[in-house]
């Protein structure tokens, strides 16, 4: 008979799984500027609040030696917790045991707690530091990572689902993270890649790093697969905290109402001259967003990535809304590809967990070019388009400068199903800008003028009279109201309590067929 009681076994059991990989293993990851998955899950959720599951679960695997390494927990950290009070789901790949890499029976924890989250309603977060595929399961952990990606898309739009990249995440197993509402990164401890640097010299004779292949700042720059990067994983897993303040835990629940002080009335004088006189000078259309929202404060969502769209999350009169903006700064405003891609996912966020859409909109149109057109620009903007008119959330528009063309229907226009549809006196709607109108339209007059530079100005001018304001839209209803720019905020929460209870059902359908 054992000399040791169950007791003494538990207790040596749960040391066993807090050890993970054990303390050389630990330390190796602090000499690696990162934290182990239970560090990790101390500051994600309030002190005091996890629930661990699955603990005891060990690999079944019996080939290459695995039958004599077994360790509880088998690399990934698995329960529930809360953050700021709410409930929320975790789960922390220990790359201390056998480099994270992911197992069957991990697997099955992973997907024991996507389902609880998603019965019980509540965002889950996963934490991914990984050597990827268990190489000595072989199938049996690609079976793994399907079941995981299967139970990835049967929880979208259902609750919100957050990774956080904090080390190696390669192969197929980036598209867990993927398939997630936002991804976070690390700046210099993480990459993500289909293919690592050595099959890339492989087959292509490129060299690259793998910060340069995969890194924070190329999925945040340029392939726009993350939404946010931080230098610490401390900072990181501080801004996840905040983005959960903001959304719902699901799809049948209103975001969290926080209180402020800021007066719902309050004007901004500063906005009285922030649109510039001269149509061709830029702005910093944040100075719009903060000027409205509740303690100046926005949180951006992909502010690296096609900075002439600008989208994230703030709070008018305590309700949270989602921002989706052109920025004139950048590129004009021009609503290309890239633009198009991340305000369409955006919106579709927003509308799925029940989150106003406020739109800002000085777009001069699409980027013209051969680049754009072979890219698909066609397609992609029309996602764009799709996602606003499919969205059933609370819409307000409000139009500051140029809404031109093609893009001043996409831009959640009064046709496309927004409810509120605002303008500044410096609106201007039109098919496209004075000086291409011009020469389109007087193409022979201009042509036969004996001053043709002075006839332009005036047909210019003339032009500019009557179709760069936006007082035709507001005369056929196209436009709500123009309002003082000073008073974007008090309209703004106005609008939005006025249309809390919205409802609007479309025609039944399994689903619709998005320009993929
Ligand atoms: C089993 C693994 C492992 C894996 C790492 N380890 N990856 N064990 N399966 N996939 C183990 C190592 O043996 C080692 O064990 C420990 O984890 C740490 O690994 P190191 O190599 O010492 O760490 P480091 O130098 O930091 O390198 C990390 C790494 C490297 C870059 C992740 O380990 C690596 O390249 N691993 C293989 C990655 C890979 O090719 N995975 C399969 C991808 S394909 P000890 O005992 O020494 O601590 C894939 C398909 C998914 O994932 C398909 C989904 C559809």
């Amino acid at each position: 008979m054992s000399e040791q009681s169950n007791a003494e076994r538990l207790e040596e059991l749960n040391q066993q799984a807090e050890l993970g990989g054990g303390q050389a293993r630990i330390d190796r990851q602090h000499d690696a500027g990162k934290l182990t998955a239970r560090e990790r899950i101390d500051l994600l959720l309030d002190p005091g609040t996890f629930v661990e599951l699955d603990k005891l679960v060990t690999n079944r695997c019996n080939d290459f030696g695995m039958d004599q390494k077994k360790i509880p927990g088998d690399g990934v950290v698995t329960g529930y917790g809360k953050v700021d009070g709410r409930t929320t789901y975790v789960f922390a790949q220990d790359f201390t045991v056998f480099g994270g890499s992911l197992s069957g029976a991990y697997a099955e924890k992973i997907c024991k707690v996507m389902d609880l989250a998603t019965k019980c309603g509540a965002p889950v977060i996963g934490l991914n530091d990984s050597g990827g595929a268990r190489i000595q399961e072989g199938v049996v952990s690609l079976a793994g990572y399907a079941d995981i990606f299967h139970q990835n898309v049967r929880s979208s739009g259902v609750v919100p689902q957050i990774s956080a990249i904090m080390g190696p995440c390669a192969g197929g197993a980036v598209y867990s993270p993927a398939l997630t509402d936002f991804v976070f990164m690390v700046d210099q401890t993480s990459y993500m890649f289909i293919t690592g640097p050595d099959v890339v010299k492989t087959v292509t004779s490129q060299e690259v790093s793998k910060q340069d292949l995969g890194g924070a700042a190329v999925h945040s720059e340029k392939s726009g697969v993350s939404h946010f990067q931080y230098a610490s994983e401390e900072e990181c897993i501080a801004s996840i905290r905040e983005l959960l303040s903001f959304i719902p835990p699901n799809n049948a629940e209103d975001p969290p109402f926080v209180a402020t002080d800021d007066p719902a009335d309050r004007r901004d004088e500063t906005l009285a001259d922030l649109v510039p006189e001269n149509p061709s000078r830029p702005y910093d259309i944040k100075e719009l967003i903060t000027g409205a929202a509740d303690d100046r404060h926005f949180f951006e969502v992909q502010q690296d990535y096609a900075r002439n769209m600008v989208v994230g999350f703030a709070r008018l009169g305590g309700y949270s809304v989602g921002i989706v903006a052109n920025q004139p700064n950048h590129l004009a405003g021009c609503l290309d590809i890239d633009a198009s891609l991340k305000g369409a996912r955006f919106v579709r966020f927003c509308d799925a967990f029940n989150i106003p859409i406020v739109t800002f909109v000085d777009v001069p149109g699409f980027l013209p070019g051969v680049d754009q057109e072979y890219g698909g620009i066609i397609k992609h903007g029309a996602k764009l388009l799709y996602a606003y008119s499919e969205a059933t959330v609370p819409k307000i528009t409000v139009i500051t400068r140029k809404a031109y063309g093609g893009a001043y229907d996409v831009m959640s226009s009064k046709h496309i199903g927004a409810d509120i549809n605002l303008a500044f006196p410096t609106g201007e709607i039109a098919v496209m800008g004075p000086d291409g109108a011009v020469n389109i339209i007087f193409r022979k007059e201009l042509a036969a003028a004996d001053d043709p530079v002075a006839r332009k100005e005036e047909l210019v001018a003339e032009y500019r009279d009557k179709f760069a304001n936006p007082f035709k839209a507001a005369e056929l209803g196209y436009i709500d109201e123009i309002i003082n720019p000073v008073e974007t905020r008090p309209r703004l929460i106005q609008s939005l309590e006025m249309l809390q209870n919205k409802r609007a059902d479309g025609p039944p359908r399994k689903h619709g067929n998005m320009p993929l």
